[in-house]
């Protein structure tokens, strides 16, 4: 993409240049894949805040708010303890700070699995207070209704199958999915089930890779694989895992800069300049003028 993206520092948006570009829309995204098969596949990132909103809008189609800012900005142990509040705080924030990628915010556990008219509410709140394109949600047939509900209702919906962080403590852990012919076929199916109900994209996260080749072809929406396959209808990453914030990362990241020691040189570089008092130097201090 040749626009070039300049952030206005009176509104934090990032405006494009030259020409301003309209935001991709969830039936723009959905009609990707016609037919079974996707041309163009469909790039996804998290965004967490408005400055690397701004920074991944350009190269993206999706970005997403993941509920993983509870480990990745918060320190949290995993994504249960994440709250609506936090969620729709960080969303509005992507929103501000893009302007081409549709933005997607999840919905954090206990927010929506309760009944179709407790995720209306709670993805009420989000759409209304972050302006975001649509929400995702983890779980298969069992949210299917939900999804059904929140779709009828005006609420674009992104399903998440495979392994489902926020099902941690019944999964009891993070390992690839889909291992046995009995959990591949129930991941088939749930995917398939969230597709009827009217999903626009879904998640295929930590699966063996024969299995999101199958979830690719069975099901007509877009399949946006993490730890899946090439042969999905799009990919995301968590970005900080991608830009090598972090020394642990799942199998499936692949790491595209090493953003760690860069931080902790540059921190170090600064700490021996205040200590040798060489900072700052005469280009950072003001001085009388003459
Ligand atoms: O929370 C998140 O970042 C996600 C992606 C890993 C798909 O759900």
């Amino acid at each position: 993409m040749s626009t070039t993206f300049q952030l206005d520092t009176a509104t934090s948006r990032a405006n494009p240049t030259p020409a301003p570009m309209k935001r991709l829309t969830i039936p723009a995204l959905r009609q990707r894949k016609v037919d079974g098969a996707t041309t163009q596949p469909i790039v996804m990132l998290t965004a967490y805040t408005a400055r690397q909103a701004q920074l991944l809008d350009a190269h993206c189609d999706m970005l997403l708010v993941g509920d993983s800012l509870g480990q990745v900005i918060y320190g949290l142990p995993s994504s249960v303890p994440v709250t609506l509040d936090m969620m729709i705080a960080h969303g509005a924030a992507v929103v501000r700070g893009s302007w081409h990628a549709a933005v997607i915010v999840d919905m954090p556990f206990g927010t929506y699995e309760a009944s179709p008219t407790q995720a209306f509410e709670s993805a009420a709140r989000v759409l209304k207070e972050t302006g975001c394109a649509g929400i995702k949600l983890e779980g298969g047939l069992a949210m299917a209704e939900t999804v059904a509900f929140l779709s009828a209702r005006g609420i674009p919906v992104m399903g998440h199958v495979g392994l489902t962080p926020q099902a941690v403590n019944t999964l009891g852990g993070y390992g690839a999915r889909g291992r046995s012919a009995a959990e591949a076929a129930k991941i088939v199916a749930d995917a398939q089930s969230l597709a009827e109900a009217g999903a626009f994209a879904i998640v295929v996260e930590g699966v063996i890779e024969p299995l999101a080749i199958a979830v690719t072809k069975a099901v007509p929406c877009p399949i946006i694989g993490i730890g899946g396959s090439a042969q999905c209808d799009g990919q995301v990453l968590v970005t900080e895992d991608m830009l090598g914030m972090f020394d642990r990362v799942p199998r499936f990241v692949k790491r595209y800069e090493d953003i760690a020691t860069v931080i902790s040189g540059a921190a170090a570089r600064y700490a021996a300049e205040v200590r040798d008092r060489s900072f700052p130097g005469l280009e950072q201090t003001y001085q009388p003028k003459s």
